[in-house]
């Protein structure tokens, strides 16, 4: 298969740490076998444009220095299905293909995607329709994929929650106070919980576990009862309130994200417990940082694999991090296969083993 080919690399959804070290590894690979590598900018947007946005990638592009660059080179994209694509005037248009058109004009024939279940799933419909080879790489802070134990990206965003209440811990005790932190996952609690154990939380509260001001309250109290004057409590953004809704911000365009839920348990813990609280929204720092050393491994594993893949003729594959290695599933089962974090889980029971309220038992 040496010689002609030419691969295309995209990000596409929300950024994270860890999408330079895959692209940087798949031009590395790529050129094992001699084949060119164009970088598509802003995931499948770029396609649509004519001339196509693209960057030639070789090896004199892709240094060290990626290695530890947040965010993505190629830029991306987390809306804009290009098969219901929103128009000025309102309407949705199927664009489809003029993407297949804008690959055929660079000479693109199979394409590695970086990207959560809702890329994959876009990706491989065009794959499918254009007859376009396609390996896809998991990458989500959420870390919500079922098929993969981790995504790009999930190890770095813990790793800033963890530092978050390391910072966050000398200042509450400073000022004996209860400090909230909210932090990201769309929906599911894996950063809240992971990063709320390693950081020493007293109460995370998830998505998938219910909770009461009540429990919430008792702990923060017998946290008082033993001498300690501070608390710590994460926070997932999906999280609901007592009324059955889960705060959202919405912006200029229209578009609506979670976001509110750390102030509105901060204030019921302030009347319920006297506590004073202050509350911190960690938002997008989760994202745009250097990767972890873990990340950046995993990038690297991804981005060698997905070219190897496609060198076996293997295309609609998900890579997944499964048993200290790498494996490949088809897309479909990859995309139907959503991990929200499980209430009997290792690290439920680890953080009531350790008295952490992480809301009422079933
Ligand atoms: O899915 C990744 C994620 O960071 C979620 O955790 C978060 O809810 C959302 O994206 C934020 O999206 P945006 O970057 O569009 O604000």
């Amino acid at each position: 298969m040496a010689g002609e080919k030419r691969i295309g690399i995209l990000t596409s959804g929300g950024d994270c740490a860890g999408l330079n070290a895959v692209i940087r590894a798949a031009v590395h690979r790529a050129s094992h076998y001699g084949w060119e590598v164009v970088g598509l900018e802003d995931g499948t947007a770029g396609l649509l444009h004519r001339p196509v946005r693209y960057q030639t990638l070789d090896v004199t592009k892709v240094d060290g220095t990626m290695m530890r660059q947040g965010g993505t080179v190629l830029g991306t994209t987390n809306k804009g299905d290009p098969f219901a694509y929103p128009m000025a005037d309102g309407t949705k248009k199927d664009r489809s293909a003029e993407i297949i058109g804008g690959l055929r004009e660079l000479g693109v024939d199979s394409i590695i995607g970086i990207g959560g279940d809702g890329s994959m799933a876009i990706l491989r419909k065009l794959a499918q329709i254009g007859g376009i080879n396609l390996v896809g790489i998991p990458k989500t802070i959420d870390n919500d994929l079922g098929v993969t134990e981790t995504s790009v990206g999930f190890d770095t965003a813990v790793a800033v929650a963890t530092e978050a209440l390391d910072r966050l811990q000398p200042t509450a005790a400073s000022h004996d106070r209860v400090m909230v932190l909210e932090v990201m996952g769309r929906d599911a609690g894996h950063i809240a919980l992971s990063a709320g154990i390693a950081g020493g939380a007293d109460v995370i509260l998830l998505p998938e576990i219910s909770w009461s001001v009540d429990g919430i309250a008792e702990k923060i109290r017998k946290v008082q009862q033993t001498g300690r004057n501070f608390a710590l409590v994460v926070v997932s953004e999906a999280v609901k309130t007592a009324e059955g809704t889960i705060p959202q911000k919405e912006f200029s365009d229209g578009q609506k994200r979670h976001g509110g839920i750390g102030n509105y348990i901060g204030h019921l813990i302030a009347d319920a417990t006297g506590a004073e609280t202050r509350v911190t929204v960690l938002g997008h720092v989760q994202r745009g940082c250097p990767p972890s050393y873990r990340d950046r491994l995993l990038a690297s594993a991804f981005g060698v694999k997905a070219v190897d893949l496609l060198a076996e003729g293997k295309s609609d594959r998900l890579l997944a991090w499964s048993n200290r290695q790498i494996i490949d599933i088809p897309i479909e089962d990859a995309i139907a296969n959503y991990a929200a974090v499980d209430v009997n889980g290792t690290l439920v029971q680890t953080a009531r083993g350790l008295g952490i309220y992480v809301g009422d038992p079933a």
